[in-house]
């Protein structure tokens, strides 16, 4: 890749790489700050999106358009879905989807944007086994590949969990990476999104998420950090 694009949505999310970043150069377009440099001797652009899918679909075409992006990783925390995780643990992304999309009363799956070519967003093969390799040197045993879901919501209650997981298949729930899937599929654009998780979305997330953030951030990180020295 020329250029890797890496996108975090809030500042613990992106604050290690941050610091890392060799020959920083600054500047900010639509409100959104872009850090370009050399991390680990590749040609990185570094973003914090904001919260949110249009935060982060704004933050990844000018990402593509701007800074001439080839490839983009979304690096976070999420609340998890699958009943087989705990905190800490990470999902890589195979696919993702905008869990909060109901055009259902005109016939369409949950999930599904009317008149377009696909249901789900794929990630893209080599950066999903980059981030397997990296998952089983850093973390063995303790990454998921699955389905990202995506929404403008925190999801804090156990029963809209179920539903996820039993409707739409997710192992996790977040803000923005289906919205930069999306943008990077629009644009032919390969992107693997990392999520470690902070809490399990439900009754007690604003609690797990207040205590675990900052640590499952830097565990997405060291993710991305591995996947970076090889790709
Ligand atoms: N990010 C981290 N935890 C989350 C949750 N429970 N819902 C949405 N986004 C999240």
């Amino acid at each position: 890749y020329g250029t890797i694009g890496i996108i975090g949505a809030m500042q613990e999310e992106i604050e290690l790489l941050l610091a890392q970043l060799d020959d920083k150069q600054t500047d900010c377009h639509a409100g959104i700050t872009y850090h370009q440099g050399l991390f680990k001797g590749k040609k990185v652009v570094l973003t914090r999106s904001g919260v949110g899918k249009v935060n982060a679909a704004v933050c990844t075409q000018l990402l593509i358009d701007r800074y001439s992006a080839d490839a983009v990783i979304f690096t976070g925390v999420a609340g998890a879905v699958d009943p087989q995780l705990n905190i800490g643990d990470i999902v890589i992304s195979t696919s993702s989807v905008q869990h909060d999309v109901d055009v259902t009363a005109l016939g369409f799956p949950r999930g599904t944007i009317p008149y377009q070519e696909v249901s789900e967003y794929p990630s893209d093969a080599r950066l999903i086994s980059l981030a397997e390799e990296a998952g089983r040197k850093v973390y063995p045993g303790r990454c998921l590949t699955g389905k990202v879901l995506s929404g403008d919501q925190f999801i804090a209650d156990r029963s809209v969990v179920k539903r996820l997981f039993d409707e739409l298949g997710g192992a996790c729930t977040e803000m923005e990476g289906a919205s930069v899937a999306q943008v990077c599929y629009m644009n032919d654009i390969p992107h693997v999104i990392i999520r470690s998780m902070s809490d399990k979305a439900d009754g007690s997330a604003h609690v797990n998420f207040a205590e675990f953030t900052i640590e499952a951030a830097n565990r997405s990180f060291a993710i991305v950090e591995e996947m970076i020295k090889v790709i």
